[in-house]
């Protein structure tokens, strides 16, 4: 898969579609030199251009700051005058920021560098190019990484920072990757949001100068997530080029492209360098890079998201969950907020489980005194006011029922009205001598300190110890303030990631779902530790179209958390069926988060059903490919398939004999005809076997694809239908 060409001492990493090219300029520069469809190995260092005015400063020192400020660098240094975005910022003691990486070794090898703090793509199959740079007067080593796994087009990149010298540096930005591409003919895509609303689909034409989104939150964000695709302005979903950039990392970040003065663009994904600080101590001391994946398509937006699926179920996510059934669950959140008893409880359970749904999740308000969200965060001892006995009672109940038993923590969080908070004031993040903010009337532990972890993993041990618990929700409902160091940003989530490698690898049977206020916390990093995210607390399931939508681009379908609640829908009050509410929350992990005694008898009857069908389909939407049909955010790019008055998307089994099709009508029109779905990702040569409108039919695959099928008018708005295919032998 990597293969080096010393006659040009060019690298080339090669995947089933895709090339990536990097070589070794004049005075041990690394350069990009390609990215794109898969190209035969040969020598393609011309593209670099480096033969074009300003010369290769060698030949022409006289022009080195013009020339540093065009060549495409692979890890881009400040100082030397490149005045683009570095990769890479480094701070000696007397303060100077000039760093100038050039190529002392590389070598290829089978498996890749496994960082031991930082969440990572692992496995089999892969090999890694590891080049050694080195800035010279300062002795500092940056180890890059390359790695590309079997069968998937895409790029791992990740760098380790070595300080072997006798003085210390101060790390300001570490980017993981950095990449010029060669023209200027792109279209970023990327995800803006809020709270209930988060994962938005933006598109627009790069402009010269700087387009970036970012955090500086302290997690992903609901308003910005860690991903961008540059795309061709004519890439479809099915056709063109699509460059898809992801970082697998849960904090702080940025991720950018420039548009140069010679029309290139310099696209970027890291850390956010705004606010980071990391002192690397001489003699030795390492620093790791996040993951970033680098994805390419020629297959438009559905194939880069589909290499982006498969890398993340294959190669990231640990859970022993990533391929096994999960069980239907049901939480109490929407049915009763902060307002339950155990009799309230056992009463939802007891009808759940009567409906066959197998997992009772008992979420925020369990401990403490919480009957609001104004105190008790840090104090994780049942309430014994409303779990008489404490959890036992409940847990025997439920499991009595045939049921399993989840719980929800907020583990990162301290209420100013809370015993730990009483003991113990300097756990919470604060600078001396000023005030702390507060949000949701909570403060956000200093994991970067090892006895506040401690102080709360014991008393989540006593817990998981305690009563059954099968499933565990760990939220995180808080941005971070007054952060006291820079380098805490950082040392945070390295805390975070202990405490959560601690509950994995403790209780690897635990099936762990992420959730940040909703999806604030929807990034690959959570991946290597929660199989599922909580993608939003907006349940609505016309707004879900768009927030799956969005999320599906860069993160496998079966770990976006969705579920069917009650209508008038809690966040935007619009009623809609219930069976789509089901078919929506199925383009997901699927469940229910409702009171499931004040459902109609209807809606009641169908459940089980829901349940059946859910468990016959759920190795598609986990193990499958998906396809986009249609793009909810109408009228904006994709002309050709915006339409915002449906939605459909499509899972095929990796052997393509098996397809789910799922098809939701918006806004219903009068006087409409039918509507025809063409299908994608079948096989042209088999025959399908399928029901519609309750009449059996048989079609190729290139009959429905090329042809599509005739969905008719349905009646009312965000009505539904689902097709399940299968191949016969006919
Ligand atoms: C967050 C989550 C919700 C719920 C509440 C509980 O908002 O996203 O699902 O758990 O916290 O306080």
């Amino acid at each position: 898969m990597i293969t080096y060409l010393e006659s040009a001492r060019q690298f080339q990493l090669d995947t089933p579609r895709a090339s990536y090219v990097l070589a070794l300029a004049d005075e041990g520069f690394l350069c990009h030199v390609y990215w794109g469809k898969r190209i035969a190995p040969q020598d393609l260092t011309d593209l670099m251009r480096l033969g074009e005015a300003p010369f290769v400063p060698s030949q022409n020192e006289r022009e080195r700051a013009s020339f540093m400020d065009c060549a495409p660098f692979e890890y881009p240094a400040a100082g030397t005058g490149d005045y683009r975005e570095p990769a890479f910022v480094m701070e000696t003691p007397d303060g100077g920021r000039t760093c100038d990486l050039r190529y002392v070794s590389h070598r290829i090898y089978s498996g890749k560098y496994n960082s031991a703090v930082l969440p990572h793509t692992w496995g089999n199959g892969c090999e890694t190019l590891e080049i050694t740079m080195q800035d010279a007067p300062s002795g500092l080593t940056v180890r890059l990484s390359y790695t590309v796994f079997e069968g998937l087009d895409a790029v791992i990149r990740s760098a380790v920072i070595e300080n072997e010298t006798a003085q210390d540096v101060t790390l300001r930005r570490v980017l993981s990757a950095s990449v010029d591409l060669d023209d200027d003919r792109f279209e970023m895509i990327s995800l803006y949001g809020s709270w209930a609303r988060e994962r938005q689909m933006q598109r627009v034409p790069l402009h010269h100068g700087k387009q970036r989104i970012d955090s500086m939150r302290g997690e992903s964000s609901h308003q910005y997530s860690p991903f961008f695709a540059l795309v061709r302005p004519e890439t479809t979903e099915q056709t063109g080029e699509a460059y898809g950039f992801t970082l697998i990392y849960s904090g702080n970040f940025t991720a950018q492209a420039e548009l140069t003065q010679f029309c290139q663009t310099r696209a970027q994904i890291g850390i956010q360098p705004e606010d980071f600080a990391w002192l690397l101590q001489s003699d030795g001391c390492r620093f790791d890079v996040p993951e970033a994946v680098l994805v390419y398509s020629d297959e438009g937006l559905g194939g880069m998201s589909r290499t982006f699926h498969k890398l993340f179920t294959d190669h990231l996510i640990r859970s022993k969950y990533r391929y096994a059934e999960r069980p239907v669950l049901i939480n109490n959140w929407e049915a009763t907020y902060f307002d339950f008893s155990l009799e309230k409880l056992c009463g939802i359970a007891e009808e759940a489980a009567r409906l066959g749904i197998e997992l009772f999740v008992l979420d925020d308000g369990w401990f403490g005194r919480r009957d609001s969200d104004n105190c008790s965060l840090g104090d994780w001892t049942p309430d014994q006011r409303k779990l008489p006995g404490g959890l036992k009672p409940l847990t025997d109940h439920i499991t009595g029922k045939g049921m399993r038993f989840g719980l929800w923590f907020e583990p990162e969080m301290i209420s100013p009205d809370s015993d730990l908070f009483r003991a113990h004031p300097d756990y919470a993040i604060g600078i001396e001598g000023r005030p702390r903010t507060q949000s949701r009337a909570q403060y956000v532990l200093d994991y970067s300190r090892r006895e506040v972890r401690d102080a709360v993993w014991e008393q989540m041990k006593k817990i998981l110890d305690s009563a059954p618990i099968s499933y565990i929700k760990w939220d995180m409902n808080r941005q971070l303030t007054e952060v006291p160091r820079a380098e805490l940003w950082h040392k945070y989530m390295l805390g975070v990631y202990d405490l959560m490698e601690r509950l994995v690898t403790g209780y690897p049977d635990i099936l762990l779902e992420n959730c940040s206020g909703g999806g604030a916390r929807f990034d690959a990093g959570m991946l290597y530790y929660s199989p599922q995210i909580w993608a939003s607390d907006d349940t609505d399931a016309k707004e879900r179209l768009r927030i799956q939508y969005g999320a599906s681009l860069f993160m496998p379908p079966a770990a976006i958390g969705s579920h069917v609640s009650v209508c008038p829908n809690h966040a935007t009050g619009r009623n809609t069926p219930f069976a789509t509410r089901a078919n929506v929350a199925m383009n997901g992990t699927f469940g229910y988060e409702l009171n499931v005694a004040s459902l109609s008898d209807d809606e009641k009857a169908q459940i089980p059903e829901q349940i059946a069908r859910w468990h016959s389909i759920s190795h598609l939407i986990r193990e499958g490919a998906q396809y986009r049909l249609a793009n909810p955010f109408a009228p904006s790019g994709f002309a050709a398939q915006a339409n915002a008055d449906y939605d459909a998307w499509m899972y095929i089994s990796r052997d393509r004999t098996d397809a789910l099709l799922t098809y939701v009508q918006i806004t219903a029109e009068a006087n409409m005809k039918s509507r025809r779905i063409k299908l994608a990702g079948l096989d042209p040569e088999m025959t399908y076997r399928f029901a519609l409108d309750g009449t059996e039919h048989t079609k190729t695959g290139a009959y429905l694809m090329q042809c599509g099928l005739l969905i008719r008018n349905l009646w009312g708005d965000m009505t539904s239908v689902q097709i399940r295919l299968k191949a016969t032998a006919e």
